[in-house]
C-alpha cells in the first residue's frame, strides 16, 4: 500500500484564516483573478479547486489578464507544443507587468514541476512572482500570501504524494462536472512525462467521492465525469475490497437523474468486469474512452502498454458484443521513435477495423526525462507528418459514416448549453458523448429531452426535439 497523507480540513481553513487578512488589506478595493488552463480536464479540475481557494480568500474571478490583480496559468508538459504556448502566454506579460508591477502572474501546473522548467522561469521570466507544482495544489493560499505580504518570487514544487480533501471548488456553469477519484500514475509508458509530474496513484476513500457526488446531484449537475489517469486501477493502494467496476456500482446507487462517465481507461486494466458493469448499471454512459496508442505490438511493447494489439481488439469486440450502442474513442500517438511504415500500417488497419467515433490523434513529442527520449528514432518529420495526415483522412471517413448512420434516430440528449447556429440554438450531448445542435419549444439547458436526428456532419448531429 502506498503512503497517503490525507490534507486535513483544519490545515486548508488556517490558510485561509490568514488569507482573509491579507484579502483585507487591500484597501477595500475588490481584487479580481484570471485563470487560463492549457492540457487535460485533470488539469482543469485542478483550476477550479484554485479558484475555489481563490473566491474563498475574496477574488473575483474575471475573463480578461487586462483587468486582473492574479494571473494564472496552470499548465500542460505531455507534448512540447502546450508547453512553447505556455511560455509564449507568459512572454506576452512582460508589458502588463511593467505597466502594472503589482500584478502576480503565477504558473502552476505539470510544467512547474519540472526543474528545467523552474531554472527557464527563473532566470528569463522575471515577471513570473508565483511559480508551484502539483503537489503544492493546497499550499496555494499560504505561498499567495507570502507574495502578497512581500516576498519577490516564490517557487514551490515540493510536497508529498498527498491528497486533499475538503478543497473548495468553483466549477464552471452548465450540467457538467469534473469529480477526480484518483490522482497520479504508476504506469510509466515510455513517451510519458506525467508520473514524473504528477506522482504515484493515490485513491480517493469512496465516501469521499460519493459524498461529492451526492453533493454535485445536488446543486443539479447532470453530466459527471469522474477522472483519473487511469481510472481502471482504482482502489489498489486503499487496502480496501473496491475496485474501480464497484465504484461504479456504488455511485450508480445514488438517487437522482444524471450520467456518469470516466477517464481515462488503460486497456492493460480495463477488463470483462468493467464492461459488464457498464451495461448493467443505467447511469454509467455507454461510452469507452480507451487509448490504444498504436496498433503494432513492436511499438506497444516499447511503449511499455502491457497488451497486444489482439488483447484491445478482443476487449473491444467484447464491449460492441455487450453493449451494441457503446460510443467508442481512443488516443494514438503518430511517429513514435522507431515506428516504421509497417508498424503504422497496422495502427491504420486497427482503427480501420474498430471504427472508433472519436480519435484523438497526436504526433510523437520527445519528453527529456522519458526513457522514449533516447531511443533511436529514424523517420523524418516530413514521413510522421505524412503518416499523421493519412490517418486523419481515414478516421474522417469513418466518422462521416457512423454520423450518418444516426439520421432518423431518436436520442435522450442532456441539453448542455446555447449554440451559435440560429437555426439549431442549443447544444447537447447524446448518452455517448456526442454532440448535437438541436431545435424545438421549451429547451433549457441542463435537462435530458428526446430528439430526433435530422441531418449530420463530421462534427455534429443536428435534431429536432420530440
Ligand atoms: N507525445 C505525443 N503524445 C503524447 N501523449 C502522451 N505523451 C505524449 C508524447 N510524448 C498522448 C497520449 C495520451 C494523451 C493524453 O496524450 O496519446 O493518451
Ligand atoms: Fe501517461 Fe501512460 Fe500514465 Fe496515461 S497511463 S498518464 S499515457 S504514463
Amino acid at each position: 500500500m502506498s503512503q497517503q497523507t490525507t490534507v486535513s480540513a483544519e490545515q486548508l481553513r488556517a490558510q485561509f484564516g490568514d488569507m482573509s487578512l491579507v484579502a483585507a488589506m487591500n484597501h477595500g478595493r475588490e481584487k479580481r483573478a484570471y485563470t487560463h488552463t492549457f492540457g487535460c480536464q485533470q488539469n482543469e479540475a485542478d483550476t477550479e479547486t484554485i479558484r475555489g481557494m481563490l473566491a474563498e480568500m475574496g477574488y473575483q474571478m474575471t475573463d480578461s489578464p487586462e483587468h486582473a490583480d492574479f494571473i494564472l496559468f496552470n499548465t500542460c508538459a505531455v507534448r512540447e507544443h502546450a508547453e512553447d504556448r505556455a511560455f509564449g502566454n507568459i512572454g506576452a506579460l512582460s508589458h502588463l507587468k511593467k505597466q502594472r508591477p503589482d500584478v502576480i502572474i503565477a504558473l502552476c501546473g505539470c510544467m512547474a514541476q519540472q526543474e528545467k522548467n523552474v531554472e527557464k522561469i527563473k532566470k528569463s521570466y522575471p515577471q513570473v512572482s508565483l511559480l508551484f507544482g502539483t503537489h503544492a495544489l493546497w499550499r496555494f493560499p499560504s505561498l499567495l500570501r507570502r507574495v502578497l505580504t512581500g516576498e519577490k518570487r516564490v517557487f514551490d514544487i515540493g510536497g508529498a504524494d498527498d491528497i486533499a480533501e475538503g478543497l473548495p471548488l468553483l466549477r464552471g456553469e452548465g450540467p457538467k462536472a469534473w469529480l477526480s477519484i484518483m490522482y497520479g500514475c504508476n504506469n510509466f509508458c515510455t513517451y510519458c512525462i506525467v508520473p514524473y509530474v504528477r506522482g504515484r496513484e493515490r485513491s480517493r476513500r469512496p465516501e469521499e467521492i460519493e459524498a461529492e457526488l451526492r453533493e454535485l446531484t445536488r446543486e443539479g449537475y447532470k453530466d459527471i465525469t469522474l477522472l483519473g489517469q487511469n481510472v481502471n486501477s482504482y482502489g489498489k493502494d486503499l487496502g480496501l475490497e473496491i475496485d474501480f467496476s464497484d465504484l461504479l456500482r456504488r455511485l450508480n446507487d445514488v438517487p437522482g437523474d444524471f450520467l456518469l462517465r470516466f477517464m481515462t481507461s488503460h486497456p492493460k486494466d480495463a477488463s470483462r468486469k468493467l464492461i459488464d458493469t457498464m451495461a448493467a448499471c443505467s447511469k454509467v454512459a455507454k461510452q469507452l474512452h480507451l487509448p490504444v496508442q498504436s496498433g503494432s505490438d513492436a511499438v506497444l511493447s516499447r511503449m511499455n502498454r502491457r497488451y497486444t494489439a489482439g488483447e484491445y481488439r478482443e476487449l473491444i469486440r467484447y464491449a460492441r458484443e455487450e453493449i451494441p450502442e457503446i460510443v467508442l474513442s481512443s488516443d494514438i500517438i503518430v511517429g513514435f521513435p522507431g515506428e516504421t511504415e509497417a508498424d503504422f500500417e497496422e495502427t491504420l488497419r486497427l482503427t480501420q477495423e474498430i471504427e472508433y467515433d472519436l480519435l484523438f490523434t497526436f504526433l510523437y513529442s520527445k519528453r527529456s526525462g522519458t526513457p522514449a527520449a533516447s531511443y533511436e528514432d529514424p523517420a523524418t518529420s516530413a514521413e510522421k507528418q505524412a503518416r499523421f495526415e493519412r490517418l486523419l483522412r481515414a478516421q474522417d471517413e469513418i466518422v462521416a459514416r457512423r454520423q450518418a448512420a444516426y439520421q432518423g434516430k431518436t436520442l435522450r440528449l442532456l441539453v448542455d448549453g446555447e449554440s451559435k447556429n440560429p437555426d439549431y440554438p442549443f447544444t447537447a450531448r447524446t448518452e455517448g458523448n456526442l454532440l448535437v445542435c438541436v431545435r424545438g419549444e421549451d429547451i433549457v439547458v441542463g435537462s435530458f429531452i428526446e430528439a430526433e436526428i435530422e441531418k449530420t456532419s463530421l462534427r455534429c448531429l443536428y435534431a429536432q426535439k420530440r
